[in-house]
């Protein structure tokens, strides 16, 4: 899995949520897993630090360790980190200054949408845009998150996978009768892939108990973040979506919806959102081969799968190998 993560140099010099900001505390260490890498997250003040699990002493987990005066203690041996990941006391050598190699492998963070975000490497890029995000017309309602058994890649190709709404989410999100989606474009640009008006009937998109037909327009900012706006008059509604691709065929789904109508508690839009990921996650963890193929003579691909066809190129273009075959 090391050995994968350094190969992939798209993905980890990228940024991927990790946890939610309100869950790195500086009381308790946490644990997370990122690119196959165990992490630590903890918190001094403002400043979240995100390093690699390990002690350098003898390899146990910090995350184990507690939280004191703005430095993290190890359980085994007590050896002490303040938040540059400089080791600053070894209990059993309480004379001496710790060797300067005694340091832990320190990670970028940073916060941004009420998530912490690591990067494994460099990058020069800041997060994705959520664009509703500093619009205050839009209520921002957090969903998940939601673990797959399955690639990143194809968790987030399901995402913009719009055919399959009147199948798995029959009901929901569209219905057998008028299953047929429309002729739309879909483009690999400088900002990413866009797909833009897509559209599927749907049989209550409104809330009003009205069926018809929805528009949307897709944009995949970055390989494991994807975003939709329905661009049909109507209320407004987009989502966000991001996953932590944890190791090659695990993911923890991340999503904001944005919406301008109150309606209905956030509670029930969260409820609704839950319905529609927990039918398609058995989809997703049932798909072979696990790792989405780039290879675009892997599977059969039609009109309607415009969007997956431009975000596997683009995979490919990209030069990502993690989670993909
Ligand atoms: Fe961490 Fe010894 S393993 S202090
Ligand atoms: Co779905």
């Amino acid at each position: 899995m090391q050995q994968q993560q350094l190969c992939d140099t798209v993905l980890a010099n990228d940024w991927h949520v990790v946890a939610r900001s309100e869950d790195v505390t500086s009381e308790k260490p946490l644990a997370v897993k990122l690119l196959g890498e165990d992490i630590v997250l903890w918190r001094v003040g403002d400043q979240v630090c995100a390093w690699r699990d390990l002690c350098i002493h003898r390899g146990t987990r910090l995350s184990l360790g507690r939280i004191e005066n703005e430095t993290i203690i190890c359980p085994y041996h007590g050896w002490t980190y303040n938040a540059e990941g400089r080791c600053v006391r070894i209990p059993a050598h309480p004379e001496q200054i710790p060797p300067s190699k005694a340091r832990a492998k320190v990670y970028r963070a940073t916060e941004k949408y009420g998530w912490v975000w690591v990067t494994l490497g460099e990058t020069t890029q800041d997060v994705p845009i959520f664009e509703e995000w500093d619009d205050p017309s839009f209520r921002k309602i957090h969903c998940g998150p939601y673990t797959y058994k399955a690639s990143g890649p194809r968790a987030v190709e399901n995402f913009l996978d719009v055919a399959h709404f009147p199948f798995v989410h029959q009901g929901y999100l569209g219905d057998p009768i008028d299953p047929a989606i429309n002729d739309y474009t879909a483009e690999i640009t400088p900002e990413g892939v866009i797909a833009r008006d897509i559209s599927v009937w749907q049989p209550n998109p409104d809330g009003t108990g009205e069926g018809k037909r929805v528009h949307y327009t897709y944009k995949v900012p970055r390989p494991l973040s994807a975003y939709f706006m329905k661009t049909s008059t109507g209320p407004r509604f987009a989502m966000f979506f991001t996953v932590t691709p944890v190791s090659e065929q695990e993911s923890i789904a991340w999503a904001y919806v944005a919406i301008d109508h109150t309606d209905q508690t956030d509670e029930e839009v969260r409820e609704f959102q839950n319905i529609i990921t927990l039918q398609d996650i058995p989809v997703v963890e049932s798909q072979r081969p696990e790792l989405l193929p780039l290879d675009l003579q892997a599977e059969l691909h039609l009109r309607s799968d415009r969007t997956s066809i431009a975000y596997r190129k683009w995979l490919r273009q990209l030069g990502l190998s993690f989670g993909t075959a």
